[in-house]
């Protein structure tokens, strides 16, 4: 039906008749001449009618926007003062010589020139995706995961699917479950990720593996946190922890430098136990220079218990953000600020902004310097470096509100001084613990087929709180890319990880057997890694939510406005199924 897309209409087809289908984004009456924007995905092309064609010009004068049409026509050279520089089609337009109305449309019940709400654009997700701007975003995706395929094929990485209907697969988050008809009450999950199925692939020799894949996870959502959304899934035998960070850190290097022309500076390697000391937080932005520095020394003999209290306690923490040219905040908001860090659990937002160095309690102004003394003061300032006209922000509490707080404040006040340089700060986070505490129990920090770094399955057990694991996340810009680590490839290694996490004996032979059973035919030593496609793509076109670069997301409660999913089932189905549904107020 077409010979061209309209936006591959340019200067070298002067001259040639050409025949383009596409929408109508304006027309425009201007005195006997009509002039139509045709656009199809791969851009806008300016189309001319007038009236010499009475017919075609009368068809010309009833469109309307959105419209479906067939334009044909001669390609020409617009006159220099109508050369339009910003678009690729605009030093030419075409000359109508036909026009065929294919399809009508009604004024749509959206316009994208006002503000439009997020639901709104979700239930008419089909005509939000018409605007070239959100074509852009999916042609870029869809080049993005050419490239990403491109460049595991050719390392000899091998494309294996695995099933969406199968067994919990245990990543943190709660399960998808979809009932089973044939085995009334039994449910299958939806997988959290293909962890355990490549881990078998690797048992099954296939060495190198990937997967472009879904993954389905029920938790809170976030603008990077999807219900379902897309792992690049990698998974590869007799490969260390180094080389599997080598060759997944070169396919992101590759992508970048194909798509944005960037060269990616180099990955720095950052344990974890330094990301959270520095930065609060396992993922830090580098691109913000402001960094938490630990005080909880200098404090510990201090009279005030909010201070004191978190230095003498060996789970607490006591932590100091220098912010320079901070002595400007208004008490208003530095309230601002304490409000803030209490969403993450902060009693409070101690303070000192410093007028002069080395003058001790006279040389700041502080609602806590009556606390302190003269040489605290100086080694707190000389400790964070601070300067006339800076201010210090404490943060004292549990490490984990501190961390959560004072890393949240850190990255919003980056952002309120404009400290956060332009460009791009990846690194490896590297040296995570195993495990960590929470009600009295551990949970693995990775998976629970993570190798612990140097120990013995009698270590491990033994000494749970200090393991490290095998693990690595790729961060860029503040963003967790993805995560991956070493497996665990023994036994009796698997089985001891399972005991510390509270699984016992008898639970893992019924969740995992397969696993374990498994483990005892020859296992390879393997290693992987999951990269989150959405978000990758997000911070390379700028995005500022997954959902801006996934055609059908769902929303923030996790449901789709176009389909009205989840909806509920008829009553035949749910007989079949053997499930009785019972009433709202009883399932709360
Ligand atoms: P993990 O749980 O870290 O690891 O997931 C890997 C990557 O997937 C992305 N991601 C998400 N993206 C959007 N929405 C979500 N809800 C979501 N959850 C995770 C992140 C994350 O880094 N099986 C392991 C990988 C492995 O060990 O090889 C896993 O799934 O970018
Ligand atoms: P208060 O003695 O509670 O009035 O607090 C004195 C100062 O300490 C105020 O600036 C509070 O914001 C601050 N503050 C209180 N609790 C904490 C805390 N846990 N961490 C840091 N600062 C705090």
């Amino acid at each position: 039906m077409r010979s061209h897309y309209c936006g591959h209409v340019t200067e070298t087809l002067i001259g040639q008749e050409v025949t383009l289908v596409g929408w109508v984004n304006r027309r425009r009456d201007l005195g006997g001449v009509i002039f139509l924007d045709l656009r199809d995905r791969e851009g806008i092309v300016q189309v001319v009618y007038d009236p010499d064609l009475p017919e075609v010009f009368e068809t010309a004068s009833s469109l309307r926007g959105e419209f479906c049409v067939q334009v044909k026509g001669l390609v020409r050279g617009r006159p220099e003062s109508q050369v339009n520089a910003n678009m690729t089609t605009g030093a030419i337009e075409v000359l109508g010589r036909e026009l065929t109305i294919i399809n009508k449309a009604e004024p749509l019940p959206i316009d994208f020139n006002t503000d439009v709400s997020e639901e709104q654009r979700l239930k008419y997700r089909y005509l939000d995706l018409r605007r070239p701007e959100m074509a852009e975003k999916m042609k870029f995706r869809a080049r993005f995961t050419s490239e990403v395929r491109r460049f595991l094929d050719d390392q000899g990485f091998m494309d294996v699917e695995t099933p969406i209907l199968t067994a919990a697969t245990p990543e943190g988050a709660r399960d998808y479950l979809v009932p089973s008809r044939t085995h009334k009450g039994q449910f299958f999950a939806l997988p959290q990720s293909p962890q355990l199925f490549k881990q078998l692939l690797m048992m099954s020799g296939m060495d190198r593996y990937y997967q472009i894949v879904k993954c389905f996870r029920d938790e809170d959502l976030r603008a990077d946190r999807q219900p379902e959304f897309t792992q690049i899934d990698i998974e590869t035998s007799f490969m260390t922890a180094e080389e599997v960070m080598a060759v997944t850190e070169a396919m992101i290097r590759t992508i970048f430098k194909k798509m944005l022309n960037v060269d990616l500076p180099q990955f720095p390697h950052m344990s974890y136990e330094e990301a959270m000391r520095r930065y609060g937080s396992d993922k830090p932005d580098l691109r913000n220079p402001l960094e938490l520095t630990d005080v909880a020394d200098l404090l510990a003999d201090v009279e005030f218990k909010v201070f004191s209290g978190p230095a003498n306690d060996p789970e607490g923490r006591v932590a100091a953000l220098r912010i320079p040219g901070g002595a400007s905040l208004s008490r208003k908001q530095i309230d601002d600020y304490t409000k803030f860090v209490g969403i993450y659990g902060a009693k409070g937002l101690a303070w000192m902004k410093v007028n002069e160095t080395g003058k001790g309690i006279e040389g700041v102004q502080s609602p806590v310097a009556k606390f302190l003394s003269d040489d605290i003061v100086n080694a707190i300032i000389e400790r964070t470096g601070a300067v006339a006209n800076d201010i210090v922000l404490f943060g004292a509490d549990d490490a984990k509100v501190v961390a959560d707080a004072m890393g949240a404040l850190r990255l919003k006040a980056g952002e309120d001084f404009g400290l956060v340089a332009e460009g791009w700060a990846p690194l490896w986070v590297v040296d995570f613990p195993m495990f960590e505490k929470a009600d009295g129990r551990y949970y693995a920090l990775h998976h629970p087929f993570t190798a612990p770094r140097d120990m013995t399955p009698e270590e491990l057990e033994a000494n749970p709180d200090t393991a490290l694991s095998n693990a690595y996340d790729m961060v860029l810009n503040g963003v967790e890319v993805g995560g991956g680590s070493v497996r665990i490839h023994r036994a009796e290694m698997q089985s001891a990880a399972f005991r510390v996490l509270g699984i016992d004996d008898q639970e893992a032979k019924e969740k995992f057997g397969f696993l374990l059973d498994a483990l005892k035919y020859g296992t390879p030593p393997h290693a992987g890694l999951a990269f989150g496609l959405d978000r990758l793509v997000m911070l390379m076109v700028g995005a500022e939510s997954i959902r801006e670069v996934m055609a059908f997301p769902k929303t923030t409660t996790a449901a789709c406005p176009l389909t009205s999913a989840p909806g509920s089932a008829n009553p035949e189905q749910l007989v079949e199924l053997g499930i009785q549904r019972i009433p709202a107020e009883k399932a709360e």
